[in-house]
């Protein structure tokens, strides 16, 4: 497995692998990789004759009071994990070689998509992902980008900029990976203690129990939203950021169920925010 930190080493590498007729499948992550990751890990094993795992932890999607000094960080125990995988090559570049000094080039999609749900309370957020995500798709070259669909918005914003601005990419997007008891896994969840970690589970029960309501004919999203809200709001260290139900297709607004929607929930406990969601189709 090969490891490059320099862009330039990176891009001329898998250059060369398009060159010779390889399929080139991209995982960008921010590392601390958990099963969560490695199911996307797997599914490019599947598709593609080289598999490359950015590791990045990106200033430019974090808010001046979000988390980029404390996000977890463990390097080796990436490296590990992936080498198991057989993965061919991780690009684990700096935050000075990604953003040279005077750095103003920016992606961005307008619009509902990126303004609702984590676009209305992470302000720049999606503006960052975008851009750092354009650069990685310029710098490996991969044929195909595998995304989870834990972060449903993210893949739905890339899948969108990838087909207006015309990258010759395929996204596949994974099911999300859960805890043996329903906590969606995620990176940010070693920052719960014990307590909290066991009231985050107000996250997955509230949309099953959703799910059920609305295939026993319970269909208006604001009666769904807010017996959803109830049950969150009975762990006490829950402070609900949003509970939301959208078009899945488009986050356009919608008042009953009616095709696929998006049940959509982004949850403080202390300082810890925790994202989860499901699509319901009735
Ligand atoms: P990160 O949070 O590290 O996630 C990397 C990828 O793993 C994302 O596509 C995310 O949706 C997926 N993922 C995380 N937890 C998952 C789970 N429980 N099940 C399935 N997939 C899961 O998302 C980012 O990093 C960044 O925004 C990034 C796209 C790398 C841009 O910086």
């Amino acid at each position: 497995m090969k490891v490059f930190n320099d862009v330039k080493e990176m891009q001329n590498w898998c250059l060369d692998k398009k060159r010779q007729g390889q399929k080139i499948g991209l995982i960008p992550t921010m590392g601390y990789l958990h099963a969560g990751h490695l199911s996307l890990v797997k599914e490019a094993g599947q598709h593609c004759d080289i598999v490359v795992v950015s590791i990045f932890v990106n200033p430019i999607q974090f808010g001046p009071n979000e988390d980029f000094d404390s996000y977890p960080r463990d390097v080796e125990s990436d490296r590990k994990k992936l080498e198991e995988e057989k993965v061919d090559a991780i690009f684990a570049p700096s935050v000075r070689d990604m953003y040279r000094e005077g750095y103003n080039s920016w992606v961005e999609l307008k619009g509902e998509i990126t303004s609702k749900l984590c676009g209305g309370s992470r302000e720049g957020h999606f503006k960052g992902v975008t851009t750092v995500v354009s650069k990685l798709f310029n710098i490996c070259q991969p044929d195909m980008a595998f995304f989870g669909q834990k972060d449903a918005q993210q893949v739905m914003i890339i899948e969108k900029m990838v087909q207006e601005l015309n990258f010759p990419i395929t996204i596949v997007r994974v099911p999300i990976k859960r805890e043996a008891d329903g906590l969606a896994m995620s990176s940010r969840n070693v920052y719960l203690d014990e307590e909290q970690r066991q009231q985050a589970l107000a996250l997955s029960r509230s949309l099953q129990e959703a799910r059920r309501l609305a295939e026993s004919g319970v269909v208006n999203v604001a009666r769904l939203k807010q017996a959803i809200r109830e049950m969150i709001a009975a762990a006490p260290q829950a402070n609900i950021d949003y509970v939301e139900i959208y078009d899945a297709n488009d986050l356009g607004d919608v008042e009953e169920i009616t095709g696929r929607v998006l049940i959509a929930l982004a949850v403080k406990f202390g300082n810890t925010r925790l994202i989860d969601n499901l699509i319901v189709e009735v």
